[in-house]
């Protein structure tokens, strides 16, 4: 019966409609994004125009999205959106490093780099070296792993938000872990920076009396076959901000101190300036899994 449908029965009657979907877990997605959405409709109860409003704000956040802008993505960022689904993965691999938001600015692929290279020649600020090692769940290192790393400038903005004043690049790196799973590479220090704020999000933040700033951070993927893919960042330890991120996305055994490092011989190998700043992060891999996770088809099914 899908006619004289009132508050009652309509999700009832969209839940059903549903059920002939060959795809179980769509089913399963698209029977609680009915329930929810259902719920929230009722709860708040919203004018048309209101509804009308909440359209127009979708719309401009897709209209906002190009090669390189994604406001979606901002935007499931300060609903925390984006931390839930990353917390929630990650209740699978409780002893692997956390992970937290991949963000907005991993839009192009970092160019290949050797260890040791400076990933920000163009960026200005205090020197720093960052290393660590990629292990196993079993603290065995993991050779060959690859890891992908971007960070703002000390301004503040990414490579791609500022073409024409960086190259494409500067910021970022991707770097292959020697025998003993180490990786090291030169940078400058990062600094807090506000999320962008000129469109849909910025109007949200705006409205609701939110600051749009992130604590210093340089983001990490790290990849190796055999092991599941890991999203995370180091945090700079004394930032501002740490304890208010607006996108949720501090998790406190990721923030490690940038300390000075005194030992002039360790500067030689890095080649950078004694004594220099560095921050230190052991990053632990799980081994991959083998079983569908939230991560899977359903939401490429849905998008086509
Ligand atoms: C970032 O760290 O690049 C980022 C994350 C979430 C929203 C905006 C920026
Ligand atoms: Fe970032």
């Amino acid at each position: 019966m899908t006619t004289d449908l009132g508050p009652e029965t309509l999700t009832a009657a969209v839940i059903d409609s549903f059920k002939n979907t060959p795809d179980e877990r769509l089913k399963t997605v698209l029977e609680s994004l009915t329930r929810h959405l259902h719920g929230f409709v009722r709860e708040v109860a919203p004018s048309i125009e209101e509804w009308e409003t909440a359209i127009d704000f979708l719309t401009a956040t897709g209209q906002k999205c190009d090669d390189v802008r994604q406001e979606f993505i901002l935007l499931s960022d300060v609903l925390g959106v984006s931390m839930m689904v990353e917390t929630i993965n990650d209740e699978e691999t409780p002893d692997a490093t956390d992970s937290t938001v991949l963000g907005p600015f991993h839009m192009v692929e970092s160019p290949e780099r050797t260890l040791g290279e400076n990933i920000s020649p163009e960026s200005e600020g205090e020197v720093c070296v960052v290393r660590g090692r990629i292990l196993s769940v079993t603290g065995d290192p993991v050779p060959g792993a690859r890891i992908d790393v971007w960070q703002a400038n000390t301004k503040g903005f990414y490579d791609v938000q500022q073409p024409g004043i960086q190259s494409i690049g500067n910021g970022r790196g991707l770097f292959t872990a020697d025998d003993n799973g180490e990786f090291f590479f030169r940078s400058v220090v990062p600094s807090y920076y506000p999320i962008p704020t000129d469109g849909p999000v910025g109007s949200l933040l705006n409205a609701t009396a939110r600051h749009p700033y992130r604590p210093a951070h340089i983001h990490f993927i790290v990849a190796a076959p055999g092991f599941k893919e890991l999203t995370t960042h180091i945090f700079v330890g004394d930032s501002d901000y740490i304890d208010s991120d607006a996108v949720f996305a501090v998790k406190h055994s990721l923030v490690k101190p940038f300390t000075t490092n005194p030992d002039p011989e360790a500067a030689a190998a890095f080649e950078v300036a004694s004594p220099f700043v560095e921050g230190v992060i052991d990053i632990v891999l799980h081994p991959a899994l083998h079983h569908r996770t939230p991560h899977d088809a359903t939401t490429k099914e849905i998008a086509r």
